[in-house]
């Protein structure tokens, strides 16, 4: 396993992580969760993603459970959550100071740890001033409830002005965010974000590596069962890959399969190191349904190798989705 600095800060994660999205409580209990958090902390994994609106809070418990039950030094690995939407009432969702404070206390407890190494404010909250989320972020800082603080699917712009409040007011700056980020996904993190890793100094820990399974290949003739796309919970998942840029996507894919068996690499592997290449891409967060699909994924960063420019060049004739580059001069 490599380890990769979280942008400028000294947090060193495993560039290959493990999240939670989905798979814990609709797809895997306690014990296949504890199976699959140790296979991937056998192979070096050092950072597991969560969220309190990940099956409700369940996620982080069944993840809790785990983290009890393997007795791994707590300096051995970081685990995260993210706070947004933890329920309906007003209170409990957005960034006020009010849900910020009660749903790192909340994950806390669900998780059973003291402290969360990487808190993240799972969507931008326009109905709360960034001064307010960032004072919040900084006391949680301060009372050492959380290490890191990032954002996740926010704009650059309001990326900035959570920098800006921090440096006005001598507060915890943001350390990372969370995009979305693979061959279908690339706008942030190859356009959007760059005077920001320049400026900044900005981590990223990037979800959807593969594009919610659509880059295994396996949607090329329709949807197998056992599958995310049938979870009825995640009837958005399966509208937006029947929908006309879906079926592009699984178009494509069946020639990036092509490719992939050309250099002598399955095709999981060559949209996992893809985004491995990208330096500002701190560590990939995988998704796994089982122990088979994370072990196969875990091998990832050895098929790098084979991306050689030449393959890089066959991979953008084949997706078209470099956002335009900005002009230089
Ligand atoms: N910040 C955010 O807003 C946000 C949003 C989404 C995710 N995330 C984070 O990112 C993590 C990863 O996202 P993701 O789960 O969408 O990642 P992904 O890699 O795009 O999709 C993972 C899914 O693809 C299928 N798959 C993976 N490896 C496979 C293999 N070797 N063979 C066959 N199928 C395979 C499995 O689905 P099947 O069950 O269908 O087989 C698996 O659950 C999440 O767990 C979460 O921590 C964050």
């Amino acid at each position: 396993m490599n380890y990769r600095r979280l942008g400028k800060s000294g947090l060193k994660l495993s560039e290959l992580s493990y999240g939670s999205w989905v798979t814990f409580s609709f797809q895997l209990d306690v014990a296949a969760a504890a199976a699959c958090m140790k296979v991937a902390y056998d192979a070096g994994v050092n950072f597991f993603d969560n969220a309190e609106v990940y099956a409700n809070g369940e996620s982080e418990v069944i993840m809790g459970k785990v983290l009890n039950k393997m007795g791994w030094p707590r300096d051995s690995y970081c685990v995260s959550s993210k706070v947004f939407w933890g329920g309906d009432k007003p209170t409990q969702r957005g960034l006020s100071r009010k849900h910020i404070h009660d749903a790192c206390h909340a994950a806390l407890e669900r998780l059973s740890v003291d402290y969360l190494d990487l808190y993240f404010c799972h969507r931008p909250d326009r109905q709360t001033p960034v001064e307010e989320t960032v004072r919040a972020m900084d006391s949680l800082v301060r009372q050492g409830k959380i290490l890191y603080w990032g954002t996740s699917e926010w704009s650059a712009d309001e990326i900035r002005a959570a920098y800006g409040a921090a440096y006005k007011y001598n507060l915890e700056p943001p350390t990372m965010e969370q995009p979305q980020y693979n061959l279908f996904e690339r706008e942030k993190l190859e356009r959007e974000y760059l005077r920001l890793f320049e400026d900044e100094g900005l981590g990223t820990t990037i979800w959807s590596p593969l594009a919610s399974g659509i880059l295994t290949g396996k949607y090329a003739e329709g949807i197998p069962s056992g599958t995310r796309m049938e979870l009825p919970e995640y009837g958005f998942l399966r509208k937006r890959l029947e929908s006309d840029r879906g079926r592009e996507m699984v178009e494509r894919t069946k020639r990036l399969a092509e490719l992939a068996s050309d250099v002598g690499i399955s095709l999981i592997h060559l949209a996992l190191a893809w985004c491995l290449k990208n330096p500002n891409v701190s560590t990939v967060i995988l998704g796994a349904s089982n122990i088979d699909q994370l072990k196969a994924n875990l091998k990832a960063a050895e098929a790098a190798k084979k991306l050689t420019s030449d393959v890089m060049e066959r991979i953008e004739g084949i997706v078209q989705s470099k956002p335009e580059a900005w002009i230089d001069w």
